[in-house]
This record gives C-alpha cells, sequence and structure tokens, in this order.
C-alpha cells in the first residue's frame, strides 16, 4: 500500500502554495485540523482552568482529552507521564534543574557530542553543581554511536545518559532500546531527545524502555509547543519548580510555570485525528479499532514513502563525485529519517541555499544548533552542511526539482 499524497497534502494548507518545504526539521508545516483544534479552545474554552462553571470545566475537559491523546501518540502508560510546555529546550532545562536536585557533587552525567545542544547544555550547566559531565562521541568513521564506547565512560556514580533517538544532523537513528536496557543494566536513567525522530517514525516510550523523551509540536505538523515525558515514578519523585504550594503529586503543574499554552496542548488532538483519518483512508475495512493502531498504520505508510523519497535523493548525492554524505548513505527507514545532509568540495555550504531560494524551495545550512557534532567533523569553517529534511508531504516531483536546481550549482 503507498501513502496517498494528493490526500495528505490537503490536510495542510500552506502545501497549496508555490514554496517546497524542504526544512522541515526546522519546522514542519501545521496540519489545519490542528488550527482549527486551536480555535475551537481560543474562541469557546477560552477561560481559566479549575472553576466550577461551566466553560472552566469545559477547557478542563479538553486539556484532559489532549494529554490522554498526546500519551497515545508516544504510548505512555498514563497522560499522568505527559508535561507540554513551551519548547523541547525549556522541558530539558526544567528537567535537569530538577533532576539536578536529587544529584550529589560527583555524581556523573553522559552526553553525546551528536545531539541538538538542548540536549547537552542541561546537563553540563549542572557542572556547576559538581557533577562531572563525560561526553560519548560519535566514531569518526560510522558517524555512529557505539556501546562499546559507553561502557568506559559508565561508572557506579553515572546518574543519567542523554543522547538524541535520531540526530537532526546525520539522520541516523540510534538504537535506544539496546542502549536504554544497557544503561538500566548499570542502574542509571536514559533521557531522550525525539525531537529529530517523532514526525518520522511513531514513538513508543514503554517499548524503549526510557526514562525522559522530549519532543516539539511544531516539527509533528502543529504549534510551538513541546511534551516532555517521564516514567510516573520518576515524576512524582523529582521536585517541582513551581510555586511552594503547588504540591509534590501535581503532576504536570508542578513542572509547568504559569500558565502553559493550553490552546495548543488541545490543538495536538488535531494530530490524532489526521493519523486516524490517514488510516482509514489507506485501510478502509482493515483499520484497527483504537487509535494507537490506526497510528501504527498511518506511520508505516509514512516510513515507506519517506524512505522512497531519500532513497531518490541519497541515489543522487553518492553518485556526485563532488558531493559528501554526511550521515548513512542508504534510505533504509529502519536505520535513517529523511533528514539529509551533505558537503560540496571547495563550496562553502553557506552559498547554496540562497541559489535554491529562487527555484521557490526552502533549504538551509549550518550547525543546526548540534554545533559540537559540526565542529568535530571540521566542518565549521565551510559553513556546516547543507540539510534537505523532508517528511512525508514531501513529493519525488519535489525530490526531481531539487536536484534540477543542485545540478545548475555543483
Ligand atoms: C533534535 C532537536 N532537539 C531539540 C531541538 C530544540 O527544540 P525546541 O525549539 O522545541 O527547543 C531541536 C530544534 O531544532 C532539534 O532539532
Amino acid at each position: 500500500m503507498i501513502l496517498n499524497l494528493d490526500k495528505v497534502r490537503e490536510y495542510f494548507p500552506a502545501l497549496a502554495g508555490e514554496w517546497t518545504f524542504f526544512d522541515n526539521a526546522g519546522g514542519s508545516q501545521t496540519l489545519k485540523k490542528v488550527v482549527d483544534r486551536i480555535s475551537q479552545f481560543l474562541l469557546s474554552s477560552d477561560v481559566q482552568l479549575g472553576a466550577s462553571y461551566t466553560i472552566s470545566q469545559l477547557a478542563g475537559e479538553r486539556l484532559a482529552l489532549a494529554t490522554k491523546g498526546m500519551a497515545t501518540f508516544i504510548n505512555a502508560n498514563s497522560s499522568k507521564e505527559v508535561v507540554m510546555g513551551p519548547s523541547t529546550t525549556m522541558m530539558l532545562k526544567v528537567l535537569s534543574m530538577s533532576l539536578g536536585q536529587t544529584f550529589t557533587p560527583g555524581d556523573e552525567v553522559i552526553v553525546t557530542n551528536c545531539d541538538h545542544e538542548a540536549n547537552i547544555g542541561a546537563w553540563v550547566a549542572l557542572e556547576k553543581q559538581g557533577m562531572k559531565v563525560k561526553v560519548w562521541q560519535v566514531r569518526p568513521d560510522t558517524l555512529e554511536l557505539h556501546l562499546a564506547d559507553l561502557e568506559p565512560l559508565m561508572s557506579q556514580r553515572t546518574k543519567l545518559v542523554a543522547l538524541t533517538h535520531a540526530s537532526n544532523v546525520l539522520g541516523t537513528i540510534n538504537p535506544i532500546k539496546e542502549i536504554a536496557a544497557f544503561v538500566h543494566d548499570r542502574n542509571a536513567m536514559i533521557c531522550i531527545d525525539g525531537v529529530a525522530y517523532a514526525p518520522h517514525r511513531l514513538v513508543d516510550v514503554q517499548d524503549l524502555d526510557v526514562d525522559f523523551y522530549t519532543l516539539s509540536f511544531y516539527k509533528v505538523y502543529g504549534p510551538h509547543h513541546a511534551l516532555l515525558y517521564g516514567k510516573e515514578e520518576h515524576l512524582l519523585r523529582l521536585p517541582g519548580l513551581n510555586h511552594y504550594f503547588i504540591t509534590q503529586t501535581d503532576i504536570p503543574y508542578k513542572f509547568q510555570l504559569g500558565n502553559v499554552n493550553f490552546e495548543l496542548s488541545y490543538g495536538m488532538l488535531g494530530l490524532c485525528d489526521y493519523l486516524s483519518e490517514l488510516a482509514q483512508l489507506h485501510y478502509g475495512d482493515e483499520t484497527a479499532p483504537d487509535l494507537r493502531n490506526q497510528m501504527v498504520q498511518a506511520f508505516d505508510l509514512i516510513s515507506i514513502h519517506e524512505e522512497k523519497i531519500s532513497d531518490r535523493l541519497l541515489n543522487y548525492l553518492n553518485n556526485k563525485p563532488n558531493v559528501r554524505v554526511i550521515g548513512q548513505s542508504k534510505a533504509d527507514r529502519q536505520t535513517r529519517v529523511p533528514t539529509i545532509s551533505f558537503v560540496v568540495d571547495g563550496i562553502n555550504s553557506s552559498t547554496i541555499p540562497a541559489k535554491i531560494d529562487q527555484n521557490y524551495i526552502g533549504i538551509r545550512y549550518g550547525d543546526f544548533y548540534a554545533r559540537r557534532l559540526i565542529e568535530y567533523l571540521g566542518l565549521a569553517s565551510q559553513g556546516g552542511i547543507v540539510r534537505v529534511s523532508m517528511v512525508h508531504y514531501n513529493t519525488l516531483e519535489e525530490v526531481n526539482s531539487l536536484i534540477e536546481a543542485f545540478e545548475q550549482i555543483f
């Protein structure tokens, strides 16, 4: 079965314009269903939660429904494991400030050199409290994280390993389930940045058995808003950062400072609606009976299509003698997402996207806040990498147009 691209694209009004969006890892286009939900909240339940009057009750019910929907989206055990807030950077900062209070000087945290800074800086900041930070590096030949390199970094004092599910530069999917088991065997916790993964593959925090997981809705077809997952036992135990009278058991509120964009949380139900409709559209009578399994069906189609468009672009780039793909060269949907980065011999990466703009195609260059990786690869002086980040609504025709545009430049 193949994804019906005409139908898919109808759900995203912005795609009817003249631009091709290939900077999706910076932010995807928004589902009309999400926008409609946000409007619905604001136009008919924009009051403070928790009062006795009917509209306040309605607002609370809507938020609860959205939280449940997002719990289903990541397969959390319950809504109590879902905290929503302004951005992944902020959620990880909140988490590190809270977790940091439970660590003692000399305790250790391991970060990688291939993460977005959001999941590095928040942990490095704990050095000021006497924590030791170690770095798990990708190997220069494979550009992958190897468990054998994590082993010697782990000690009795290791409290947490923080890494990305998929690199927003390399596109590589890290084997989180295996890594989580390894880390848990050594009595540490694991915190995953799922921002670059969640738009492409269905997250399953229970199957991965991770302690913490974050993602940003504006890369998953929604608004600028984010989610932090934590195992309930951790969220209950951790100190909150809210006012002193917000109780220890008051999840998510103890981690949410102020009234945090409830309308945007509610909007994300539009993603659930979309994934459910995608499943119904393609599977008809064979559609799974429950939302979670409809999501499984939808993401199966999504990932197959993503592999197809990645394959087209990677084939082209791999065959250009002056181009070096930075990341896996194969399109395999099990091991990479369609975030494809490359450099061109003798051409500064900064000069390429502006030339592509003229074709109404949006791509981008730089370090994408994975600065430590770009520096480690020695690519800073070359303007970093050129990144083409695709999602399921991109078409083969769009990839062909991009290839034609590249042909004019290198
Ligand atoms: C992999 C990754 N992690 C984290 C972030 C930060 O997300 P936010 O803007 O929600 O803080 C980004 C943003 O580009 C990202 O690509």
